[in-house]
């Protein structure tokens, strides 16, 4: 593994860095992610009856319920030095390119332009039958209202069991074989496609920083694993960065 001042000089040279993300960016804003042993959301709930089109058929208000508090607790949460991280080094890189498997919209609180949400967003509704998007759905309702269209609206989220959005699916295999630096932060790496778009950015030549306080199976293809909480560990590269820049200029 190499070190830290070598992503520094890998980050200052790079054209285009693309950010895969997962839940662990966001634990610091205080939301949980979906694996951890203690504290992950697939430990209380059970994510058959509750992230599968199949669980939400089942039991409307159920499924409509539980993202309604998982709604109503993002509205509040504001993003953490990570999120603000990635969202200042569009200032020091030509591009650089968020992919995120998170619904949380933190990114694009931080500042970051250029996002990719590979599923979806929790604040967009659409329905379920014929994906008609909807207008403001107002919180607090005990079960899902219907569209025009007579189907029950739903968020606007990938299930399990469901394609992801090709265009975004798309776009986010061509950012990750243009890239010439990746970080791949607080994702385990278990969910496909997602955990796919690593390897196809370092076959296409990319050089991959992991950022995450656990190994996962993707460190073993990382050229360099920074481990630890991003927000940590990203404000830091940002910080070694300006300062190079404030002695450059100086
Ligand atoms: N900073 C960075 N990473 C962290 C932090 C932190 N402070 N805390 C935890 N992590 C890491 C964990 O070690 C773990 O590897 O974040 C990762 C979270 O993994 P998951 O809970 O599996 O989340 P994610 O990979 O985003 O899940 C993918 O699964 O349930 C579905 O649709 C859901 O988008 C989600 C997908």
């Amino acid at each position: 593994m190499k070190n830290n001042e070598s992503v520094v000089e890998r980050l200052r040279s790079a054209q285009k860095v693309v950010a895969l993300t997962g839940a662990g960016v966001s634990k610091e804003s205080g939301i949980p992610t979906f694996r951890d042993a203690q504290t992950g959301l697939w430990k209380d709930y059970d994510p058959e009856r509750l992230a599968t089109p199949e669980g939400f058929l089942a039991d409307p208000p159920l499924v409509w319920q539980w993202y309604d508090m998982r709604r109503e607790k993002i509205a509040d949460v504001q993003p953490n030095p990570g999120h603000y991280a990635l969202a200042e080094l569009e200032k020091m890189i030509p591009v650089v390119v968020i992919v995120t498997q998170n619904i949380d919209g933190l990114h694009a609180k931080a500042g970051s332009r250029d996002i990719i949400e590979l599923h979806g967003n929790i604040t967009r509704h659409i329905c379920f039958d014929n994906r008609h998007q909807q207008e403001k759905v107002p919180l607090k309702l005990k079960q899902p209202p219907c569209c025009r269209c007579g189907s029950l609206i739903r968020p606007d989220v990938v299930w399990f069991g469901e394609a992801l959005p090709p265009d975004s699916l798309e776009k986010a295999f061509a950012e990750v074989r243009s890239a010439d630096f990746i970080f791949v932060v607080g994702t385990s790496g278990l969910v496909q496609p997602a955990a796919s778009l690593p390897y196809i950015g370092k076959q296409a030549g990319a050089y991959i920083v992991e950022v995450n306080p656990e190994e996962t199976p993707i460190t073993d293809i990382a050229d360099c694993f920074l481990q630890g909480p991003s927000g940590r560990i990203l404000s830091n590269l940002i910080e070694q960065l300006r300062a190079i820049a404030v002695e450059e200029s100086g």
